[in-house]
């Protein structure tokens, strides 16, 4: 969708020729003379407009309102969180609609925030979000054009910027979350990094197989040798800080499909695990708004992909494996494939000498027990990362929580065998699989956010959230803020690649 953020006071709104007018109510509505105010105030008056969030109301063709259908919707106390659920509504009333263009009004809230306009565009553009990617007849959306309408853009201009960007992120991780495996494989994943790194600032690079035994990754490659799709190790690179300034990295779960291996999941669901690389969709998501924004900072993001596959080559119940770190594994069920993977991508982050590493991944069905779809688990030994990563969470409305890692969760990870073995018990299961990959985080402020819950919505409206991009955007961008943000340099320097400088954080 295409969006525009444009200045409207309540008047000029009324004589905007478009095909619906949405128009955000709030309580306590200071009303003027314009038909808007009038309308919304006639409404409220007589009972058939409430203003608790969502409430609607939709008028036709209406006297001294220029567009053709208007919706006037209750905002509530304008919150961020209510603004998101007062557009959701409206737009699943526009769905409906044979609406092209639309104008969203914000012109009647009181000391507008760039956040509330960031959350309506967000929840605007995942409300006319639709998949077609393998479907023979794609139909397009029938809102093609969406106006924000702001009594004056500087106040908020920087909030819409940062909602466009974002934006751009969760579609690029909605898409490729949602794609089938036999449409989104470890290769497929690697040329999407391999697009990202043609843009401003972004590097990738991408690992075979070949690349992946010589690191002695035994973790993960011992889950992709059940499977005859070859795995990819994918490395991708935003420079906007300074050469020597220590990056963030961010590690995502790529398993394109997780059957489960020999120790295979129940036929119930099962397509869902297509959804299992929703930690690798997200951090190309981030590094794809990274693009848009160009902040001044360092960024690494890390996806090691494959297929978690039965066969006569899987590994078996009981194997033992030396991963990258020099630990050995021992594999009691091939299905807790995602903390294999992820722990050699640990051990490989270190070399980039990180500020932090944060792992994303659809990791335990324990996890979806504990928090549901509502807020991801939030796991570190580190205070300062933990509370970061929660504000960041907060701000962009894209919630987690806080999970203990005390030592007695790992106590059942004990074996006569190895190291270290990949499960515990049922109990805690969210919480022992954090503990395993805790193992192979000690050199580094580390957190982990198990996305099992929140990557991707089952049933009706089955599909990828995007989820947590909004998250990671704002803990990225808060860890650039002491450093104004970095001037986007003319287009014939940009190619020469390196960043300003940056300066000293708080
Ligand atoms: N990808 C799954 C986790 C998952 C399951 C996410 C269901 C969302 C919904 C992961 O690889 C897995 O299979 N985990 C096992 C771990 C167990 C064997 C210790 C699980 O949660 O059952
Ligand atoms: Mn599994
Ligand atoms: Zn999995």
């Amino acid at each position: 969708m295409d969006f525009e953020l444009k200045t409207l006071n309540r008047a000029l709104v009324c004589s905007e020729k478009t095909d619906a007018l949405i128009v955000l109510v709030p309580e306590g509505l200071a009303a003027g003379d314009d038909a808007l105010s009038v309308l919304a105030t006639l409404a409220i008056k007589s009972g058939d407009l409430e203003l608790k969030p969502g409430k609607l109301l939709s008028a036709y063709r209406t006297p001294g309102i220029e567009a053709t259908r208007v919706v006037l919707v209750g905002a509530g106390d304008a919150s961020e969180k209510n603004v998101r659920t007062a557009v959701n509504a409206a737009m699943a009333v526009l769905k409906t609609s044979n609406a092209q263009r639309a104008v969203l009004c914000l012109g009647l809230l009181t000391n507008l925030q760039p956040e509330t306009v960031r959350a309506a565009v967000v929840a605007c553009a995942d409300a006319s979000y639709t998949y077609s990617t393998t479907k023979s007849k794609p139909v397009a959306a029938k809102l093609q054009k969406l106006a924000i309408a702001v009594d004056s853009l500087d106040p908020v201009q920087a909030g819409f910027d940062k909602a466009i960007a974002l934006v751009k992120g969760i579609e690029l991780a909605k898409e490729w979350a949602n794609r089938p495996a036999n449409h989104a494989t470890p290769t497929l994943l690697a040329g999407v990094a391999k697009e990202l790194g043609k843009l401003r600032r972004i590097k990738s690079e991408v690992l075979g197989h070949k690349e992946v035994e010589k690191l002695g990754m035994g973790a993960f490659l011992a889950v992709a040798q059940g499977t005859a799709e070859p795995l990819r190790f994918i490395v991708l690179r935003y420079e906007g800080g300074a050469k020597d300034e220590a990056p963030v990295v961010l590690i995502g779960k790529g398993i394109t499909f997780d059957t489960g291996g020999i120790s295979i999941k129940p036929a119930a669901e099962m397509d869902e695990m297509k959804f299992d690389m929703c930690g690798a969709a997200s951090v190309l998501g981030t590094f794809r708004a990274l693009a848009e924004l160009q902040p001044a900072l360092n960024v690494v993001g890390l996806i090691p992909a494959c297929e978690n596959m039965p066969g006569d080559k899987a590994i078996k119940p009981g194997d033992v494996v030396t991963s990258m770190s020099g630990q050995t594994i021992e594999i009691l069920n091939t299905d807790a494939e995602g903390r294999l993977v992820l722990c050699d991508a640990l051990t490989y982050a270190a070399r980039f000498k990180p500020r932090a590493v944060v792992d994303i991944a659809t990791l335990t069905g324990a996890c979806v027990v504990a928090l549901g779809g509502v807020r991801s688990g939030l796991f570190s030994s580190n205070e300062a990362l933990a509370e970061s990563l929660a504000r960041a969470g907060d701000s962009s409305l894209d919630l987690c929580w806080r999970m203990p890692l005390d030592d007695d969760y790992a106590d059942g990870l004990k074996t006569n065998f190895a190291d270290v073995a990949n499960v515990a018990g049922r109990a805690g299961g969210a919480v022992t699989a954090a503990k395993f990959l805790q193992r192979f985080a000690a050199d580094f402020a580390w957190a982990h956010l198990d996305i099992a819950g929140t990557g991707w919505k089952s049933g009706q409206a089955k599909g990828a959230t995007g989820r947590p991009v909004p998250l990671l955007l704002d803990f990225l961008l808060a860890q650039a803020t002491s450093v104004s943000m970095a001037p986007a340099a003319p287009k014939a320097r940009a190619a020469k690649g390196r960043a300003p400088a940056a300066k000293t954080r708080a």
